[in-house]
């Protein structure tokens, strides 16, 4: 990596590691996470402008807690250490480090007690921190002051101003943090002396540099689905190894209308990628016959997926790596600290897959968050169709044709879909929310078309804002726009009579229905 200034972030196993780096970025300094089991020499040699320790979930004075050379801070560089990170500070440091008596988790009211850099322009003298940590600093190490306090501990952050060093008990990452993003940047900017110069585009220069490195000559082959996610790893190995990259897209006969067309079309047309289509519809509608379980379903597809994929990929003479769009919130379990192993989301369609055909991972997206990615895809030049298209799932429209999945289904959904889709689009809603689809229900109601008694299937609506699917709301959409859709899809989609609209909420219902 050839950067100007770059921070790393010492990994002692938070889940809010990433958010540190995703806030460092978003001041404009890169950023990389090393496991806090990096050595002496390596952390010298990667040559960076500060360090930051991360919290974590260990006590520093429990045996085998994760610990770093002493010698960290004789180098010279500025240091933030926070939560964990402060108590190892202070343990290393011939500070007092005990277990709390109330172990303190969420809202505090931090009083600043000594003025600091890392206070400056902050305008208040007491703040809402949020804080998560069962020891605490008793007394700060030789040269420290006492920076700041809350009502339950005495030394809710530290500081030695001459060492550039610097220390905070609770969260300046989480957005329920008053100031913390402010008090980060008072730490690249005013403590460490760094220019922001870093964005999308310098992530995306070192991410190909990166892969042209790990790479090589090797081939890598990559499953893309038509998502954000998966094009952008492709645009980008693409563009780092070039013809070495082998796309697989399969059909599986679960698609939105045109949806391989579009955006594999896009891609063939402005990228020559190297791209196999498989129509595989037959086999998967095949396996599908008779299950209505929804877990089954997504089981069977998963599984299908797998055998289809991996036959492609060993027809495919010499291939090293796998490529995945996985994004930070997949990595549900950050056990860095012990070496880079990480639970995927059992959807994820390729699981398991790698170790079987002994693969490596590639997965230049794995520390980014869906918006990032966006901004990613955006600087890369990809259309808004492809930037801010909505999630789909891996199974398909498998889950949202309830119960079986049969080809006729299959179509009704499709067109009701499409009406969906088209309508959001042109409300001038497509964009704004998270996702909005149909949803074909296994019941038939009573209608009448004309003089005509009819008794047909019903289409669900279900259309949310979200900002990362973890939570979601449904949308408010107008009820002239509501009005429109359901006219639109009973008048024009043969089969069903009646629409409704999904008012339930994440939790506790999910987004999708199966
Ligand atoms: P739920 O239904 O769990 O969905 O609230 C959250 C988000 O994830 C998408 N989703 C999936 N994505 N494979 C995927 O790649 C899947 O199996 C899958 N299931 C749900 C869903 O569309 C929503 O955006």
């Amino acid at each position: 990596m050839h950067m100007q200034h770059k921070v790393l972030i010492l990994d002692f196993g938070s889940q809010y590691t990433q958010l540190i780096a995703r806030r460092v970025r978003e001041a404009g300094v890169y950023s990389e996470i090393h496991p806090c089991t990096v050595s002496l020499e390596k952390l010298k040699s990667l040559n960076p402008s500060a360090l930051i320790l991360s919290g974590g979930p260990s006590s520093v004075l429990d045996d085998g807690a994760p610990l770093v050379s002493a010698r960290i801070f004789e180098l010279g560089l500025p240091v933030l250490g926070i939560c964990y990170g402060m108590q190892l500070m202070a343990h290393l440091l011939g500070g007092k480090v005990a277990p709390a008596s109330d172990r303190e988790y969420g809202r505090a009211q931090l009083a600043f007690a000594e003025k600091t850099p890392l206070w400056a322009d902050i305008g208040k003298d007491s703040l809402n921190v949020w804080m998560s940590h069962g020891d605490k600093v008793l007394s700060p190490p030789p040269g420290f002051c006492v920076s700041a306090k809350t009502a339950n501990i005495e030394v809710a952050a530290m500081a030695d101003e001459k060492r550039r060093l610097y220390a905070l008990q609770f969260h300046p990452e989480v957005a329920h943090s008053e100031a913390g993003e402010k008090m980060l940047r008072n730490f690249l900017f005013e403590v460490a002396g760094l220019t922001p110069s870093w964005n999308m585009s310098s992530f995306i220069d070192s991410v190909l540099t990166e892969l042209t490195e790990k790479i090589g000559d090797n081939k890598v082959v990559c499953a893309l689905s038509g998502g954000i996610d998966s094009t952008v790893v492709a645009v980008l190995l693409h563009k780092a190894i070039g013809h070495n990259l082998h796309c697989i897209f399969v059909d599986n006969g679960l698609l939105r209308l045109n949806e391989a067309d579009e955006v594999v079309g896009y891609l063939q047309k402005h990228f020559d990628l190297n791209l196999k289509m498989i129509d595989a519809s037959d086999q998967f509608l095949d396996s599908l016959a008779g299950v209505s379980d929804p877990e089954k379903k997504r089981k069977i597809i998963g599984h299908t997926f797998i055998d289809i994929f991996e036959k492609e990929a060993k027809a495919i003479s010499g291939v090293k790596y796998l490529a995945q769009g996985t994004l930070y919130p997949d990595v549900i379990e950050s056990e860095s600290f012990k070496g880079p192993s990480a639970v995927i989301k059992s959807h994820h369609n390729v699981g398991g897959l790698p170790e079987k055909m002994e693969l490596s991972l590639v997965e230049p997206l794995r520390e980014l968050f869906k918006d990032e990615v966006r901004k990613v895809a955006r600087e890369l030049g990809l259309p808004d169709f492809i930037v801010w298209r909505h999630p789909f799932p891996g199974p398909g429209l498998a889950i949202r044709v309830l119960g079986e999945v049969e080809r006729e289904r299959l179509d009704i959904l499709r067109q009701a879909d499409k009406i969906v889709q088209n309508e959001l689009l042109a409300a001038d809603l497509y964009y704004k929310v998270w996702q909005g689809f149909a949803v074909l229900l296994p019941l038939k109601t009573v209608g009448v078309m004309g003089d005509e008694r009819t008794y047909e299937n019903v289409v669900a609506l279900r259309i949310v804002d979200s900002i990362d699917a973890m939570t979601a709301d449904w949308s408010r959409i107008p009820p002239d726009v509501l009005a429109r859709i359901s006219n639109r899809i009973i008048n024009e989609v043969r089969g069903v009579n009646r629409v409704v609209f999904d008012i339930s909420s994440k939790p506790p219902g999910t987004i999708e229905w199966e």
